[in-house]
């Protein structure tokens, strides 16, 4: 249905972000896993890493970046109407981490849940409460992506334990007329590729039992290769369609902001896209991969940092588990 009047679409009124203060070098993961800075920063692009504290769980991060934005867009918390949050690392299997964001912060008028996307939770929330905003059902939103990814890494596998961080990235969504804001989202999923990226242990199907413990199975598993071929591909796609349907051209776009899961991989969709360097935002070396936070994060650092602009044109695109992945176009 489509409303008669009533806003358009949503914009970003404000961003906050958050890392922990803990970080993790290359070098630290020499004394731990048979591997070397050489081969983390060719493959990956990576140098360091933020990591949660022990009593640091995914609503700390979450709350702090939340407070962020919401100062940056000035808006109180009893003003907001609805929480999203993208993640995989949640506080508890339930409640959802949105109703602890929503306690602490105090938004006693907001609805809350949590979206389970991976990597792409940040796209996939914002086009739901985007959608919820046009749909008149909400007038004001806070979404968040958030990751304690070090809770569910394995550190005695180099094949994974080199490539993730923890973070917080939060936005505040206000109303807007169309040409403005959000002006095109693409969501996708393909679930023959469930084994690509998982945590098969802790659910319903493979409970964490003693033995599963001590095979480390309640950790990430990850086959690299799969995902990296399949990633560029979706992410080029799913670029084009938003460019497609916000009528515009990828040279009109001032900033891409990638998720951030290999440089190779964001090169590759660079070069597929046909954009130069400097209009793609990158962070990995910093952050490494944080999942649903990665585009939020990277966005908030280029925004104080001034590279981005009000009034800029900006291209976010994910991939990640599930498989999932997506775009969104914005008029920031
Ligand atoms: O965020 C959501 C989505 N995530 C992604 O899309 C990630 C996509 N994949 C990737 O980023 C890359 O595949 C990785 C960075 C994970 C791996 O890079 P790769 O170039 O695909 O390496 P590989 O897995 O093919 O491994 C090459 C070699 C192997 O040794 P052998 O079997 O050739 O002897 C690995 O054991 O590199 C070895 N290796 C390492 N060596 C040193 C794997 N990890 C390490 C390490 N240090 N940390």
């Amino acid at each position: 249905m489509v409303r008669e009047s009533g806003p358009r679409s949503a914009k970003f009124a404000g961003l906050g972000y958050y890392l922990p203060e803990r970080v993790l070098t290359n070098f630290d993961f020499e004394k731990m896993v048979d591997t070397s800075d050489e081969w983390i920063v060719t493959r990956t692009g990576i140098r360091e890493r933020h990591i949660a504290k022990e009593e640091e769980a995914a609503s700390d991060l979450a709350i702090n970046a939340a407070r962020k934005a919401m100062a940056d867009a000035r808006v109180e918390a009893k003003d907001i109407d609805l929480i999203v949050v993208g993640t995989a690392t949640s506080d508890y299997p339930f409640p959802s981490t949105a109703s602890i964001v929503q306690r602490e912060i105090g938004a006693r008028n907001a609805a809350a849940f949590d979206v389970a996307a991976a990597c792409s939770g940040f796209i996939y929330s914002i086009t739901i409460a985007q959608s919820m905003i046009i749909a008149g059902k909400v007038r004001r939103a806070l979404v968040i992506g958030v990751e304690t990814l070090s809770r569910i890494t394995d550190y005695t596998d180099r094949t994974t334990c080199v490539l993730f961080g923890d973070g917080a990235g939060a936005v505040v969504l206000d109303p807007c007329e169309s040409g403005e804001g959000i002006l095109a989202t693409c969501m996708k999923t393909d679930g023959s590729y469930t084994d690509l990226l998982y945590q098969p242990v802790g659910g319903s199907r493979t409970p964490l039992t003693e033995e599963r413990i001590r095979n480390r199975e309640q950790f990430v598993k990850m086959k690299g290769d799969g995902l990296f071929k399949y990633a560029v591909k979706a992410m080029v796609g799913a670029a084009e369609t938003v460019l497609r349907d916000a009528g515009l051209k990828i040279s009109d776009i001032d900033f891409v902001i990638p998720h951030q899961a290999n440089l190779r991989i964001i090169d590759g969709v660079r070069n597929r896209l046909g954009v130069s360097p400097e209009k793609v935002i990158v962070n990995i070396d910093r952050v490494g991969n944080t999942s649903s936070a990665s585009i939020p994060i990277a966005f908030c650092e280029a925004k104080d940092k001034e590279i981005i602009k009000r009034d800029d044109l900006i291209l976010m695109v994910a991939f990640g588990g599930g498989l999932t992945w997506g775009a969104a176009l914005l008029k920031y």
